[in-house]
């Protein structure tokens, strides 16, 4: 799902000059015909054989009715000065596959110019800019383990497009409007319940139990009619329903204030906006989440603009009545889109179109990303048909804005069921993080027990702050690095190993390089880099991956890319330090150039981790 790649100009690292090379070799040895052959370069699986492999060669000749091994010592004999200048001489091999192996010296090179500040990643995309929906709590109501995958999805996406310059645009949708909240606010005016005082966890009851009511009783009172039972119990049950329609009429009653802007009305909903807001941002602040106050979005910020944006589509003849109701029709469905109730009032799918307006028309976003739980597909696909028959993706310059949804899967229980816990409750956020941060404090001071560990005689308020970081972490990278489409079991015992694919494991690479550049005593600074053996060159190949890793997260909207490529590196630095020794028993000039990797590779990390807003400790 690239959605935006030939938009994101790619840096141009080894991988793409070698690409370009054999672009322009096919063409001086076959012709303007060959301007469209992929060149199609790989990383090779076995670094014995070189770095890269091109296998162009097999279709290409077949269809010019060739021998495959000619054609590709035809195109090789034509390669660019370029091009020879970084790779060692080709070889051609099997079927006629192009054997590529770098040279070191252009290794190195390529190496000391990525030793910047930027560490090789172009933010020149500075025109672009993205709208990214996230985090989507509603009010009143505790988050949970699903708002985590909302919100640090959408962080992580907007962090790697701020990476690269794009602005950026975090816009919290939330649900702060309508029947839900009109029936919380009416409960807790009515139980004249200090709002001054109330928390979280009350409204969250009184949502609860506002939204429970009305169905239950109805449900109740046909049961009982039809099951027959004495007419003591019925007479309750209706004077309960008695009760849950008074309350219905109440809420409608609020909502009606609410929306006619009653001023008493308006100055508690807005607490209890403020209630929810405090715990969504404390909780932000224990993620590292960037979200503040400027980018609510709210489903509220749109009421003024609902009522013309179903106009415009009524105008349009986009808009069709149905029953008293409007609806929008597709030609490849039959289920159609609702934008207006027929008591008139609108829906959440209304407060989208115009919020794909805003974020597309007002903004100038040229793509708009949205990270929602896979649930919401045919809402967010029938939401972007619409969008896109009415002409609000066209941006002021003509072009069309993409739409995009970033479907994410649920978050399982052992049992392989959507997490709960003992009581059969939805875990809150909060319940969760506190645990991994009690998980991640509990292994870091185990560790310090030991003797010669780093962190042994680190005070406690010190090991706990480590302990967080490692506890979060353990979440945060477990999370990301999993298919964003794809459920995931919650396995806390896994997420904070230090071993494997885990956050855990990411920071320890980088405390470890922390702690042999501390040895040392130096970090190589700007001594020359000497590629020698194959697990340095792996590493090196690995570090000069680093930019196109997070082009290629931020086009394919995919944070388990960086956590993929955050992996192989902590991999293959472990691999280079196991053989290539840095601190004893080689020249000066190879433990300059071999503690001037180490500090790069420990840059890399933390820039890449910090993309996940993951915080990475100089000791472990
Ligand atoms: N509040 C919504 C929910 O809990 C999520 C909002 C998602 N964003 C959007 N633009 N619809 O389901």
């Amino acid at each position: 799902m690239s959605h935006n790649a030939a938009r994101t100009p790619r840096t141009n690292d080894l991988a793409h000059r070698i690409e370009a090379g054999f672009r322009d070799a096919l063409i001086a040895a076959m012709g303007d015909s060959a301007s469209s052959t992929d060149p199609s370069i790989k990383v090779a699986a076995n670094p014995k054989f070189g770095d890269f492999q091109a296998n162009f060669a097999m279709g290409l000749a077949k269809t010019l009715g060739k021998n495959p091994r000619e054609v590709a010592q035809q195109v090789v004999d034509h390669a660019p000065q370029f091009l020879r200048d970084i790779c060692e001489p080709f070889e051609i091999a099997g079927p006629g596959f192009v054997n590529i192996r770098l040279r070191p010296d252009a290794i190195a090179a390529a190496l000391t110019a990525m030793d910047h500040p930027s560490l090789g990643v172009s933010d020149a995309h500075r025109t672009h800019s993205v709208a990214v929906d996230l985090c989507g709590v509603n009010v009143a109501k505790q988050m949970h383990v699903g708002h985590l995958r909302a919100t640090i999805i959408g962080d992580t996406i907007a962090r790697l497009y701020e990476r690269l310059g794009w602005k950026v645009f975090r816009q919290n949708h939330l649900g702060d409007w309508g029947l839900p909240i009109a029936m919380t606010l009416a409960a807790v005016r009515r139980a004249k319940t200090d709002i001054n005082r109330v928390t979280l966890d009350d409204l969250n009851t009184a949502y609860r139990n506002a939204q429970m009511q009305g169905r239950d009783d109805e449900a109740g009172l046909t049961a009982a009619r039809a099951t027959g039972v004495g007419p003591h119990r019925i007479a309750e049950l209706e004077a309960q329903h008695e009760g849950a329609s008074a309350a219905l009429r109440d809420a409608h009653d609020t909502l009606r204030r609410l929306q006619s802007g009653d001023p008493a009305v308006v100055a508690d909903w807005q607490k209890l906006i403020d209630v929810t807001m405090r715990e969504v941002y404390e909780t932000a602040h224990v993620l590292g989440v960037d979200l503040k106050p400027e980018h609510n979005r709210g489903e509220s910020f749109f009421r003024d603009r609902l009522s013309p944006a179903v106009e415009e589509f009524v105008q349009a003849n986009l808009a069709v009545r149905d029953d008293g109701a409007l609806v929008v029709r597709f030609a490849d469905r039959e289920r159609p889109l609702l934008i207006q109730k027929s008591d008139g009032t609108s829906l959440y799918a209304t407060t989208d179109l115009a919020a794909a307006r805003y974020r597309v028309q007002d903004l100038g976003a040229e793509l708009v990303v949205y990270c929602v739980d896979a649930r919401q597909r045919d809402h967010f696909r029938d939401v972007f048909d619409a969008v896109r028959l009415i002409g609000w993706t066209t941006r002021a310059d003509n072009s069309q804005a993409s739409l995009v949804h970033v479907p994410f899967g649920a978050v399982l229980g052992a049992d392989k069921r959507p997490l709960k816990t003992r009581s059969g409750e939805n875990f809150t956020l909060k319940a969760l993080l506190d645990e991994a941060v009690a998980r991640g404090r509990h292994e870091v001071r185990s560790r310090a027990a030991v003797p010669d560990a780093p962190t042994s005689g680190m005070s406690s308020a010190e090991l706990d702050a480590i302990g967080e970081a490692v506890g979060i972490a353990a979440i945060k990278y477990a999370d990301l690095s999993s298919d964003v489409g794809r459920d995931y079991v919650f396995d806390l015992d896994r997420m904070v190993s230090f071993e494997g694919d885990t956050g855990p494991y990411a920071q320890y690479a980088h405390a470890r390089i922390c702690g042999i550049l501390a040895k040392a005593g130096e970090n190589g600074a700007t001594s020359p880099i000497v590629i020698g053996a194959l697990e340095e060159r792996a590493l090196a190949l690995n570090l000069l991956r680093y930019p196109g890793a997070i082009e290629d997260a931020a086009a394919q909207l995919a944070p388990n890319r960086l956590a993929a490529f955050i992996y192989e590196l902590a991999n293959t630095f472990n691999a280079f330090y196991q053989s290539c020794p840095v601190l004893r028993g080689v020249d000066d000039a190879t433990r300059h150039s071999r503690l001037r990797l180490c500090d790069l590779t420990r840059r890399v990390l933390a820039d890449a981790l910090s993309i996940m807003a993951i915080t990475a400790p100089a000791r472990m």
